[in-house]
């Protein structure tokens, strides 16, 4: 048990360009009280040299102050794939693109985070990230040759994408199979995490080589479907199944987005894209409906805003909450 009072120094030191503290991004190895010397051992997963020594002195500071005797502070090798503690990780998937899969990943992102968990969202959308366009991030990640540190949200979550690293957000990302599955399979090894309640994963559309190679290379809990009722929903919703359950992966539950047009004027329920198939496509999937989305402009809006998070409803809320009840946890 580390003593309370170094544990409150030590995660009063925030990471450059990570904007979370040492604690949070689980770099703290091990801490040694002895004749009033405090000695301090930090991993230096995605942490450049500069910020080390910055971090170090500030740490050390910051020990000696609460301590009121001398600290000590050493960084050792560590990589983000051992420094990662991630309790679940969940993937967003469809067997179709446009459909919202995005919106899905980045609504139960925000809803989760304003239940009081650590959030992070990766972008496996290589080729047509569209995370950080929603949460208005376009910071450089940081890092060093041991790790990439993801970027901050203006709420406060950490999401990874590979436009954030290409030199202009509107360059194409035209890459063959092997590489899209090697970039991956770095982000799963290099990004720098730390400690997360939860880790959702937006995939590509389809069932192509990338959502295997997530499939494969990331522990995850389960994935969530998402469809909208339109014509061919029930092969959609089968091929997404199939695919998880290939990989054995639990599908955790469906969402059906677009599933509606709510008129104020008539106080209706417009169902523009044909009757709702959500009950059924829950059965096909053997999961459960986790919610019905309506088409809302101000969704648009806010997405095209970067403030996807300001986005609450009572559909929203309780996607959040049938999603942790998917996987058992308490709420
Ligand atoms: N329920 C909704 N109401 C209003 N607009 C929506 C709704 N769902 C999605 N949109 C809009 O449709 C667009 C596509 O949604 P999104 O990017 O989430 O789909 P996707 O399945 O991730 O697409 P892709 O397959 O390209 O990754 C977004 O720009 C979003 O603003
Ligand atoms: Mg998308």
């Amino acid at each position: 048990m580390i003593d309370e009072k170094i544990q409150g120094a030590l995660d009063s030191i925030l990471v450059p360009g990570a904007d979370r503290s040492i604690v949070q991004l689980n770099l703290v190895k091990s801490v040694e009280q002895n004749d009033g010397m405090v000695r301090v051992v930090l991993g230096n997963a995605a942490l450049s040299a500069e910020v080390q020594k910055y971090v170090s002195e500030s740490a050390r500071v910051a020990v000696a102050a609460v301590t009121g005797g001398d600290a000590k502070v050493d960084f050792v090798a560590a990589k983000p794939e051992v420094v990662n503690e991630i309790a679940h990780t969940v993937a967003v998937m469809s067997g179709k693109g446009g459909v919202g899969k995005s919106l899905v990943t980045g609504l139960l992102a925000a809803e989760l985070k304003r239940r009081g968990y650590s959030v992070g969202i990766l972008d496996a959308d290589l080729t047509g990230s569209s995370i950080p366009k929603m949460f208005g991030v376009d910071g450089r990640p940081q890092g060093s040759d041991n790790g990439i540190l993801p970027v901050m949200t203006a709420s406060g979550m950490p999401i990874i994408a590979m436009n954030l690293l290409l030199e202009s957000d509107d360059q194409p990302v035209i890459w063959r199979g092997p590489l899209i599955d090697k970039a991956i399979r770095q982000f799963g090894k290099e990004v720098l995490w730390g400690k997360l309640d939860y880790l959702l994963i937006d995939l590509p559309p389809g069932t192509a080589d990338a959502v295997l190679t997530v499939m494969q290379a990331f522990p995850i809990d389960g994935a969530v479907i998402v469809f909208t009722p339109q014509d061919l929903v029930e092969m959609i919703v089968r091929k997404a199944f199939n695919m998880a359950k290939m990989m054995d992966k639990k599908v955790l539950g469906v969402v059906e987005n677009m599933s509606y047009v709510y008129v104020p004027e008539l106080d209706k329920k417009m169902e523009i894209f044909g009757p709702s198939r959500g009950e059924e496509m829950a059965k096909i999937a053997g999961a459960p409906l986790l919610g019905q989305i309506a088409i809302d402009p101000q969704i648009a809006t806010l997405c095209d805003a970067g403030n996807i998070d300001g986005y609450e409803s009572q559909v929203v809320t309780d996607l959040g909450e049938n999603l942790l009840s998917a996987l058992g946890v308490s709420v």
